[in-house]
């Protein structure tokens, strides 16, 4: 799989670990950055990472940052992304069998970084279940208005 990542200052450190377990189990990599502790502003790289999703340059992206709201909030105002902020291994495979989430949103002052790796894990070996959850997640499309 193409995971496109991104994180701000309170982000980046859990997002290069978590960028190494992605390259221990043979993902490829779009690392969007930030590479340090240097104050930035998360939209950057939300609108970074949820560009590539969009325009399938990347199958899924993953964002971090202090409380993953903020990355989801962001990343959500972009044409076909579905951003999930999760915390736990449950919300994150609801996130994928119910809403087909294409973007994970982590708050790295708010999970275990082993936990994190859990999430991610599961969240991205989940499916979408399909069935009824289909024509709800095409309503969320409806929302975005027609294309320009
Ligand atoms: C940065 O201090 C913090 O606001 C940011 O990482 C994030 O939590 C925003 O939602």
């Amino acid at each position: 799989m193409i995971v496109a990542l991104g994180a701000d200052h309170a982000g980046a450190e859990l997002k290069d670990r978590l960028a190494e377990l992605l390259r221990r189990e043979g993902h490829e990599l779009i690392d969007r950055g930030t590479d340090s502790s240097e104050s930035v502003d998360y939209p950057d790289f939300a609108e970074a990472v949820a560009a590539d999703v969009s325009a399938g340059r990347a199958d899924r992206g993953l964002l971090v940052c202090g409380t993953g709201i903020g990355m989801a909030m962001a990343a959500n105002k972009i044409r076909g992304v579905r951003a999930a902020n999760v915390r736990s291994v449950e919300e994150a495979e609801l996130s994928r069998q119910h809403n087909d989430a294409n973007i994970l949103c982590l708050g790295a002052r708010f999970i275990d970084p082993q936990v994190a790796e859990d999430v991610l894990n599961a969240w991205l070996k989940t499916d979408f279940e399909g069935g009824r959850h289909v024509r709800r997640v095409e309503k969320i499309g409806k929302l975005e208005g027609p294309q320009q």
